[in-house]
């Protein structure tokens, strides 16, 4: 299965992309996971990338798209793959429609979890994520076994970032003028599914769930 989550800063993305990822067997991409590991480890792209990620604003999309392809090309994408986080513009949408044509190959699905502004900033400051191996945590929501710690790895959690509220405010200003867009774009191509991001996870990654087997059989 070939599958893009759409859906604004906070939605869950990441935390569905990871379950989705798990129950069926296909790499999970995320750009952001991508260019913050680029960041902690102070390469080229990560000191290019960390002056856009601090100020809450997109990477140049040629650079981003440049990853996306060499990952997309991996061995282990042959079969399938999740992509979180891309595209996010109308450019990156058109660049990776380029991509599938030139692989023949299809998208099969573009999930947008939709949730409420009002309900994204809780969990933005709830969010406590794992530096080493990535793993996403809410203080109230999806808390870790012991507090500050990582249940997968064992390493101290932090706060993202680009989690503190004046970059969240900048973040959700460029969702709704750059990729929201991508709403309409996806649904004119038929591909488009909403789903109702505001239940509790569990609840969520059921009706994902129901949706892919539809995909799949
Ligand atoms: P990226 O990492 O992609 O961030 P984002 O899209 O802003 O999304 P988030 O990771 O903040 O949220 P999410 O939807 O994954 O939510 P999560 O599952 O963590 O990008 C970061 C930056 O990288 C960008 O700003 C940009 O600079 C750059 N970048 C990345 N891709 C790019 C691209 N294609 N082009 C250019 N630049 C790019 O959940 C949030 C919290 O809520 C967690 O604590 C979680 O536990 C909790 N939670 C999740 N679901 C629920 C639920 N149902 N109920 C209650 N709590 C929940």
């Amino acid at each position: 299965m070939r599958i893009v989550m759409l859906g604004p800063p906070g939605a869950g993305k990441g935390t569905q992309a990871k379950k989705i990822a798990e129950e069926f067997k296909i790499p999970h991409i995320s750009t952001g996971e991508i260019l913050r590991k680029a960041v902690q480890d102070n390469t080229p792209l990560g000191k290019k990338a960390s002056e856009y990620l601090d100020k809450g604003l997109l990477v140049p999309d040629e650079i981003v798209e440049g990853i996306v392809r060499s990952r997309l090309k991996m061995h282990d994408c042959a079969a399938g793959f999740l992509l979180d986080g891309f595209p996010r513009t109308v450019r990156q949408a058109e660049n990776l429609d380029e991509f599938l044509k030139e692989e023949n190959v299809n998208l099969d699905i573009v999930i947008n979890i939709q949730v409420e502004q009002r309900l994204l900033i809780e969990r933005f400051t709830g969010r406590r994520t794992c530096q080493k191996c990535g793993a996403t945590f809410h203080i109230k929501f999806s808390p870790p076994k012991t507090p500050g710690i990582c249940d997968k790895c064992g390493e101290k959690l932090i706060v993202r970032r680009d989690d503190d509220i004046e970059t969240v405010k900048k973040r959700l200003e460029v969702y709704e003028t750059t990729t929201a867009p991508l709403v309409d774009y996806y649904d004119r191509r038929k591909l488009l599914v909403n789903v109702d991001g505001s239940k509790p996870i569990d609840d969520v990654f059921e009706d994902i769930k129901k949706v892919l087997e539809g995909v799949k059989s």
